[in-house]
């Protein structure tokens, strides 16, 4: 009895280490179910990156994108990022539609973030995508009217979103050229404090 026991804990050790080892332990911060990605949540906890905006305004009152972009990536991708400049599998980034409100205030002329109104999120993961171009996949929850959000969404086909990303972007697919966070975390090897003069300084 006590030998079968001892035996059990030593084999379950051993799995244990192994799955640490491989990574396959790693936490995935996504729910994929039948091939459909449920509406991520929590992110507003996660590591906040940059925001992008693209204003009517500046594009003939025809932005695809009129809002601002809150850009979030899960704690996990983070900290591997920093460790590696590269992006684990089970990366997710997720991009907040926020819409374009007030234009003015007590500080001057300019764009003030205003309501919520839209959500897409990328995923690396050669465990679900094998076959999509660097392994990454594009969903969307938001809804024509922008008024509410999609409970799950599947994946767009590669033609629409991977192409772009793939030739335009500066890491892996990931618009990292206007993410200040994740440009100057890259593997650092080291906690991104900020207010520090090296952030500030560039080299010639
Ligand atoms: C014409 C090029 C282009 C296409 C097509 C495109 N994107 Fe992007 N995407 C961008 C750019 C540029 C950024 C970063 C700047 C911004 O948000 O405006 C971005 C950023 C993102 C981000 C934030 C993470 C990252 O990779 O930087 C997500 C999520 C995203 N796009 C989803 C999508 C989805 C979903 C589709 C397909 C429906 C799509 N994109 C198609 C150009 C594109």
């Amino acid at each position: 009895m006590f030998r079968n026991t001892l035996t059990l804990s030593i084999s379950l050790l051993g799995l244990i280490l192994a799955l640490t080892a491989t990574g396959a332990a790693a936490e995935e911060y996504f729910t994929i179910e039948d091939g459909k990605l449920e509406r991520p949540t929590g992110y507003r906890e996660w590591v906040y990156v940059g925001t992008p905006l693209t204003p009517n305004d500046l594009n003939d009152g025809k932005a695809a994108f009129p809002e601002f972009h809150n850009v979030y990536i899960d704690p996990d991708s983070w900290a591997h990022w920093k460790k590696t400049g590269e992006f684990r599998e089970g990366t997710i980034l997720v991009k907040e539609l926020v819409a374009v409100g007030s234009k003015a205030a007590v500080s001057g002329n300019g764009y003030f973030q205003g309501d919520f109104v839209g959500l897409e999120a990328t995923i690396k993961s050669k465990k679900h995508f094998a076959s999509e171009p660097g392994n990454w996949a594009y969903y969307s929850f938001s809804t024509p009217d922008l008024k509410s959000l999609t409970e799950t969404a599947e994946k767009f086909p590669a033609a629409s979103c991977n192409s772009c990303h793939a030739g335009a972007a500066a890491d892996d697919f990931v618009f990292t050229q206007y993410y200040p966070v994740l440009r100057e975390g890259k593997a650092t090897g080291a906690d991104a404090v900020g207010g520090t003069q090296s952030d500030l300084v560039r080299e010639e």
